[in-house]
């Protein structure tokens, strides 16, 4: 059987999580539940620090809070000694409300507002600002030493840059394409000349720079193809303006298993690949080796996400499919539909029994919204619950009220006991913000 963290089968042939029934909870808390396993946070947050500590380096890790952004998370994050990464205002007060420490605090993003720049430069209760601002564009570099100098700060900055990678992973989740919104490209010299007019800008301090090429991708030579640009970059920098940095970033991405046949490099080997590339170039350049940080969303909190959907319909189209329809679908898990994105499946009421039929789990929405087209479930019944593993990135950070569905709840799991973290909507929470304007009220019974 495929278990992820402290996944099992209990006595009651239930698959259990974080010592807790996974059938006792979709009855407690009702489904859809997304159940998240603490321990398998922690320890992921810690092999990750561990791994690179493991390489003689300085390591930030910032935690990719998009992932997964809610208080619990954050201040889980937090304990765990990270950073955070946060892209958005509603981000950096989830991190601030969760009493995140301000200088670990980096903000990202490509068309950042006056308005979250003022929070990010006055979020300090010391009046400084946040630990860094990425800056990924001139006009924002602009704006910010405006902002930093009317708050009477001097703001410490990274600036994003993109080198030319095509990692191989989903179109539409790939970043460091020449081709792309974000950041300074280096072909073409965007890199150098945002750096050169950084160091002008006197309420600005230039830390250092960082990239992100992707994510999800399972292939270690990805990463050090951008950390090889990266430092041929700085070489650059330091033979013509004699400077060399602090700081360098070399952003998220790396996969997760979402099936039992996929193979991440482990956060060793991506820890040994990555610093052993920088190694080796920093020395082909004679450049000392930086403090390095790297910002992991999805595999700090993606496996320790499991989906609790409760089987309702069950559609049996002779010699063609059988449709197990479940109590979410699209609203919870949009990845599939956005991104192909394949998930695994078992029926965790029968964890006990072979699961052995093929069945297409389908979600309720007024579309095709099939989250699994080939999942094996032991005799998928209404009632039975059906988990979905790896849901604990870019699920509930994705989820919406597409059909006016209620976004779920969110569980904490840890030796036996779970803990609600994120409330499920109630249908009033949905319509809470819908108006009807007096004309329409004035016409009401008027048939044109
Ligand atoms: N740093 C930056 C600047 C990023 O944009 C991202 C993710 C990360 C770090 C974290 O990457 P990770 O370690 O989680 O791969 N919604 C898509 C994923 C979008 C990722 C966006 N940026 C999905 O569901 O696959």
């Amino acid at each position: 059987m495929f278990f992820l963290g402290t996944q099992t089968q209990n006595s009651q042939g239930h698959l259990e999580i974080g010592g807790c029934d996974a059938v006792e909870l979709a009855q407690t808390f009702a489904t859809p539940l997304i159940v998240m396993d603490e321990a398998h946070i922690r320890n992921q947050m810690r092999a990750m620090t561990g791994a690179f500590e493991a390489q003689g380096v300085g390591i930030h890790v910032i935690y990719a809070s998009k992932a997964f952004p809610c208080l619990a998370i954050s201040k889980i994050a937090a304990q765990e000694g990270l950073w955070i990464d946060v892209a958005s205002a509603g981000e950096l007060l989830t991190a601030l409300r969760a009493d995140f420490p301000t200088e670990r605090i980096i903000f990202h993003g490509n068309n950042k507002s006056d308005d979250e720049l003022v929070m990010a430069v006055n979020a300090g209760t010391d009046g400084a600002g946040i630990g860094r601002v990425v800056v990924d564009n001139f006009d924002e570099m602009e704006r910010l030493n405006r902002i930093a100098g009317e708050a009477g700060a001097r703001q410490p900055i990274m600036l994003r840059l993109t080198p030319a990678v095509d990692a191989h992973t989903h179109r539409l989740i790939q970043t460091g394409r020449i081709d792309t919104k974000f950041g300074f490209n280096i072909e073409g010299g965007g890199a150098r000349r945002a750096v050169e007019a950084a160091l002008e800008k006197e309420n600005l301090e230039l830390l250092g720079v960082g990239c992100h090429i992707g994510s999800q991708i399972l292939d270690a030579p990805f990463f050090t193809l951008a950390a090889r640009l990266m430092i041929e970059f700085l070489a650059e920098i330091r033979d013509d303006l004699g400077l060399e940095f602090p700081e360098l970033d070399l952003g998220g991405g790396l996969g997760i298993r979402y099936l039992p046949e996929d193979s991440p490099p482990t956060m060793e080997e991506y820890a040994a690949t990555l610093v052993g590339t920088v190694r080796e170039n920093l020395e082909k350049f004679g450049l000392a080796m930086p403090n390095l940080a790297i910002e992991p969303g999805r595999s700090l909190v993606g496996e320790a996400g499991t989906t609790l959907y409760r089987v309702g319909n069950i559609k049996r189209i002779p010699n063609v499919r059988t449709y197990v329809s479940v109590d979410g679908g699209l609203s919870d898990n949009p990845r599939p539909a956005l991104y192909e994105a394949r998930y695994f499946a078992l029926n965790a009421s029968k964890v006990d029994q072979p699961q052995n039929e093929t069945v297409a789990v389908a979600g309720k929405h007024c579309e095709t919204d099939v989250l699994i087209e080939e999942a094996q479930l032991a005799d998928p019944q209404r009632g039975d619950i059906v988990a979905v593993y790896s849901t604990g990135a870019y699920n509930y950070a994705m989820a919406s009220n597409y059909n006016r569905f209620r976004r779920p709840a969110v569980v904490l799991v840890s030796e036996g006991e779970a803990d609600v973290i994120v409330e499920r909507e109630t249908l009033e929470d949905v319509l809470a913000r819908d108006l009807i304007p007096e004309r329409l009220r004035q016409s009401e019974g008027v048939v044109a």
